[in-house]
């Protein structure tokens, strides 16, 4: 994508304002870590604690499942019914019409990119490649993110440079290497050549004098993606359910806690609310430099978005450039670069236990690909080149 755009002041603030959260989170990690850690061992071996299996920790655990919720619900919050914005109403004509356009490829040149193409929500909204293929069988420079809970997120893009899921919309559809349409009133233009879309337009916009707009496209993707949220057996346990999470994974969401993975993956979306960077205790090595392009600020060399690890389990590969395969290696480089911890097998093993407590339902109404209204006389041709 191309990554050229704004750089706004009260974006930069936010920053400033989430980064000192960190700092406060980090402390009070710190500060109540030390007996959390008791089983982490700083020589790498076996410490005593350790010896005990995730089973058994969590047998132990057992005991007080609720109050292992109540700091989970501290934490993490509750999963909303649905991402509001107060500046785009979500309502149910502007839902479907925004299911229809998300599946639409006539909104690329070629006609055969649309949003499905890299977020397939049948695939719980991921292409499952390392980077994505557009127009002309590009390939980007970076991972697609799901768009799943993306609109629970603080800003949109690994880098947040759009503010919103309605602000980002606008953007594949003119990407080059994406959907290559050559302007906003192309778009709009092979809108207008669809009869179908009219009435559709007009039932999401009423009383617009003109309902079908670039902004109107974007706002109707934006309210359908709003609605994209997936409960999982993890919020079944927030909400009072017991049986929800097997031994392992309330052992694995402990850990997940106690290890500091929390100091940055918060909030409902288990992510998704601060900016950090990769690499915070050791530099890791890639060549994006994340925010950095959006801020001009050299602070910001390779800090990104910390990503939501809703339905994780199902989203690889990982990371902005989708290096990392497999969730066992990148739980271990969490450990090593996010907090330069030793992590011992039986804890990567409970924590991956627990994220797969994240995986949510789908609601599959909500998701069906939709017949697509016909073309009409002025629908350009798909154009190749
Ligand atoms: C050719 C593949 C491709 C197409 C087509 C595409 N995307 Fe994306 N999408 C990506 C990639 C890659 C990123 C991450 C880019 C970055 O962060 O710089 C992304 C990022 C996003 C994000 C941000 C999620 C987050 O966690 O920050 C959302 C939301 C999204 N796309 C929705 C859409 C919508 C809606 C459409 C259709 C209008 C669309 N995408 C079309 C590949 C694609
Ligand atoms: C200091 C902040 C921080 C801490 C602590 C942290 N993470 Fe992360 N995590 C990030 C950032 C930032 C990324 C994205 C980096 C990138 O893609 O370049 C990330 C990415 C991930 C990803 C890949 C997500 C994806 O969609 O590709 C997983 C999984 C993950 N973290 C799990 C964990 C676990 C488990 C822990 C605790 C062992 C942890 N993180 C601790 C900041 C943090």
């Amino acid at each position: 994508m191309s990554r050229s755009e704004e750089s706004h002041d009260s974006r930069i603030a936010m920053r400033w304002g989430v980064f000192s959260a960190v700092s406060i989170m980090m402390a009070l990690l710190v500060s109540c870590g030390a007996e959390e850690r008791s089983d982490v061992a700083t020589d790498g071996s076996e410490s005593a604690t350790e010896a005990a299996e995730p089973e058994t920790q969590a047998a132990a655990l057992g005991l007080d499942r609720s109050a292992l919720r109540e700091r989970a619900k501290a934490i993490f919050g509750t999963l909303p019914a649905e991402a509001a914005n107060p500046n785009n109403a979500i309502t149910p004509a502007k839902v479907e019409l925004g299911r229809v356009l998300y599946y639409e490829p006539r909104l690329s040149k070629n006609h055969d990119v649309s949003c499905n193409t890299c977020h397939l929500l049948d695939r719980h909204g991921v292409d499952g490649k390392p980077t994505s293929t557009g127009h002309r069988e590009q390939v980007g420079g970076r991972n697609a993110p799901t768009v799943y809970n993306a609109a629970l997120h603080i800003a949109q893009f690994w880098d947040g440079r759009a503010a919103d899921v309605e602000e980002q919309a606008k953007g594949p559809v003119l990407n080059p290497i994406e959907m290559a349409m050559p302007s906003e009133a192309a778009a709009v233009a092979v809108l207008e050549s669809i009869p179908g879309y009219a009435p559709l337009f007009e039932a999401a916009f009423p009383g617009a004098e003109k309902p079908i707009s670039y902004d109107n496209m974007a706002n109707a993707i934006g309210a359908f993606e709003r609605k994209l949220l997936t409960p999982s057996p993890f919020d079944a346990f927030l909400s009072g359910d017991d049986d929800a999470l097997s031994d392992e994974q309330l052992a694995g969401l402990d850990r997940f806690i106690s290890v500091g993975c929390i100091a940055c993956h918060q909030g409902p979306a288990i992510g998704g609310g601060l900016y950090q960077k990769l690499g915070v205790i050791k530099p890791y090595p890639t060549e994006d430099p994340g925010r950095k392009e959006i801020t001009g600020d050299e602070a910001d060399l390779r800090v990104f978005k910390v990503p939501s690890l809703r339905n994780i389990a199902k989203t690889g590969p990982y990371l902005h450039d989708g290096s990392i395969q497999d969730l066992d290696q990148m739980v271990r480089v969490m450990a090593e670069y996010q907090l330069g911890i030793p992590i011992e097998d039986s804890q990567v093993k409970a924590i991956i236990a627990f994220l797969g407590s994240l995986t949510g339902e789908v609601d599959q109404e909500l998701i069906a690909m939709p017949e697509l209204p016909p073309s009409g006389p002025n629908t350009p041709a798909p154009d190749p080149s």
